[in-house]
């Protein structure tokens, strides 16, 4: 594991920017794991930049998404389909249909999680996996469990993780349940993972991530063991 410590979130999100985009030059059609929440917001803003000003080029670059709301669609300003078109897909010369995002308007979760997983084994596996950390642990929708699921799954989304997600809803009664989640298994199998976390609030699940046991209790904690895992992180969140 490599921890790149940064002093602020611009710093961050120009670092692990940078590191997309020497994945993106050193193999133009790259398969990016791709993340949504706030932590990655300032990274696609400066890769909206890259590519407008350096020429950075997304035009044959593939990417899969980590998870979708169970019953959203990607119109619905909710959706992370929405979140990925409008903070990156909107802005620079991907193309979309080489985007994907699991389709939470498919109430066949066992078709539809077995889809993505087949899609991902098709475009070769994933070359880069973005990521960000949840409060208490989760990458992904991958909550706290007793073990590790690996392939595509439905999951019920635990109370503290409706309770974070809240902010972006207008009344807690709307946060979703369910989603469907990437496994830990296409997390694991990606070449190299980068995470992005900033903030006190995140010191906490830093500490029980990488400084404490490989744990389902918290999903996070298993990169350790990945091969190429670089943590990108601000002092804050770097504070315990
Ligand atoms: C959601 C997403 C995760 C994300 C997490 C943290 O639950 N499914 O992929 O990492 O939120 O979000 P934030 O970056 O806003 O703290």
């Amino acid at each position: 594991m490599k921890i790149i410590q940064t002093k602020d979130y611009a710093e961050l999100s120009r670092r692990a920017a940078e590191l997309i985009a020497a994945q993106v030059r050193e193999k133009p059609d790259c398969v990016l794991g791709l993340a949504t929440g706030s932590s990655p917001v300032g990274t696609y803003e400066e890769l909206r930049r890259l590519c407008r000003e350096e020429g950075l080029d997304f035009s044959r670059v593939r990417s899969v998404n980590l998870d979708e709301y169970v019953g959203l669609g990607g119109t619905d300003d909710q959706s992370y389909r929405y979140f990925m078109d409008s903070n990156l897909f909107d802005h620079v010369n991907i193309d979309k249909a080489n985007t994907h995002v699991p389709n939470g308007r498919n109430p066949d979760a066992e078709a539809e999680c077995a889809a993505y997983d087949a899609m991902i084994e098709a475009l070769g596996g994933i070359d880069l996996q973005l990521l960000g950390l949840g409060p208490n642990g989760h990458i992904g929708f991958n909550e706290p469990d007793e073990v590790f699921t690996l392939p595509t799954h439905r999951v019920a989304l635990t109370e503290s993780t409706i309770r974070a997600n809240k902010r972006f809803f207008e009344r807690e009664e709307d946060v979703p349940r369910f989603a469907y989640t990437m496994g830990i298994g296409a997390i694991m199998r990606a070449r190299r993972v980068v995470m992005v976390v900033n903030g006190p609030k995140k010191a906490e699940a830093v500490r029980r991530a990488f400084f404490g046991p490989v744990t389902p209790q918290v999903p996070a904690s298993i990169l350790q063991l990945h091969p190429d895992f670089t943590l990108v992180a601000d002092a804050a969140a770097l504070g315990l």
